[in-house]
């Protein structure tokens, strides 16, 4: 059997994306951005049926918003919530619609062999596996993580031969997507919007800005995953401004900075015999640096 090249394939709805996403902060805009856009790409035979029963024929302009193609852009720094994202968006668009579907991420680790002539296979047959997990009442969500190392400007003068002919094959590949008809939405990451090509970011049906957490998102960070222990709406406001851009040379902690590395240490140091306190809390961020910016 050949190695498949997603990293995991993940079964949606998936009731451990569910839980995690309930607790992501700010998710419920970007989902509705997301989901307001490909709502129509996604039921064309809704549509279709909308245009039969409302206006008696199938208004021309349907045949238009199919040509529409099922790309999401996620673009941002590191460490705010893009992979997270796409696979709390992609659960959650299988629930609206009452489906069930596959979310296939594709591996990162194939990139590392450095085998250039490779990267054309690797997304042919990406995309062959995501056409083959679509089916009538099945969505096929394709998450192509940190995207700028496969689909990067053409135009770059070093690029390779076979990096180019990678690109041009991953276009193609887009546009046949649109065949499935709303069957498959692939999502693409990024931390560097600017490397992408040019006629990828074009075809975007949306392109979704992740920033680091504002003082309010921060604010209800700490709250939420510390709710129990009692801080004071002071106290809250001062975690809010540790970790801020003001208090760290114009650059914050991002979300993963506060969840993967100041709330798991301020723990480390409590735990076995102590109490979790605000000293404790507030010590810990003053020794750990925002990750920094990348550009
Ligand atoms: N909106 C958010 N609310 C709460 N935690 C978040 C949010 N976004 C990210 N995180 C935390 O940051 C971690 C890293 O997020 P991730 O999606 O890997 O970032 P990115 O892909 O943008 O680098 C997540 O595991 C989660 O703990
Ligand atoms: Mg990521």
């Amino acid at each position: 059997m050949t190695k498949s090249v997603f990293e995991n394939t993940i079964e949606l709805p998936s009731a451990e994306i569910k839980l995690r996403t309930q607790n992501l902060i700010g998710f419920e805009k970007k989902f509705q951005r997301i989901f307001g856009n490909l709502k129509l790409l996604l039921d064309q035979e809704g549509l279709l049926e909308w245009s039969k029963k409302f206006h008696g024929m199938e208004l021309p302009i349907i045949h238009q918003l199919n040509d529409r193609y099922p790309l999401v852009i996620l673009e941002g720094d590191a460490g705010t919530g893009k992979t997270v994202s796409a696979e709390g968006i992609a659960d959650r668009m299988v629930r609206e619609l009452k489906k069930e579907g596959s979310f296939l991420k594709l591996s990162t680790r194939v990139r590392g062999e450095g085998l250039h002539g490779q990267m054309g296979n690797l997304v042919n047959s990406a995309f062959s596996e995501l056409k083959s997990a679509a089916g009538k009442k099945r969505l096929a969500f394709l998450l192509i993580d940190e995207a700028d190392a496969i689909a990067t400007t053409r135009s770059t003068l070093q690029m390779h031969q076979e990096e180019k002919a990678a690109v041009n094959t991953l276009i193609q590949m887009i546009d046949e997507v649109r065949e499935l008809k709303g069957r498959a939405i692939i999502f693409m990451s990024t931390n560097r919007l600017q490397f992408i090509d040019e006629a990828i970011v074009r075809r975007a049906s949306v392109v979704l800005k992740f920033e680091r957490p504002t003082e309010e998102e921060r604010k209800e960070l700490f709250a939420k995953y510390l709710e129990g222990i009692e801080f004071s709406p002071d106290q809250l406001q001062v975690l809010s401004q540790l970790t801020s851009p003001e208090q760290n040379d114009n650059l914050g902690h991002s979300f993963s900075d506060i969840m993967l590395k100041i709330l798991p240490e301020s723990i480390a140091a409590s735990f076995p015999d102590n109490v979790l306190t605000f000293d404790i809390l507030s010590n810990t961020i003053l020794n750990i640096k925002p990750s920094p910016e990348i550009k």
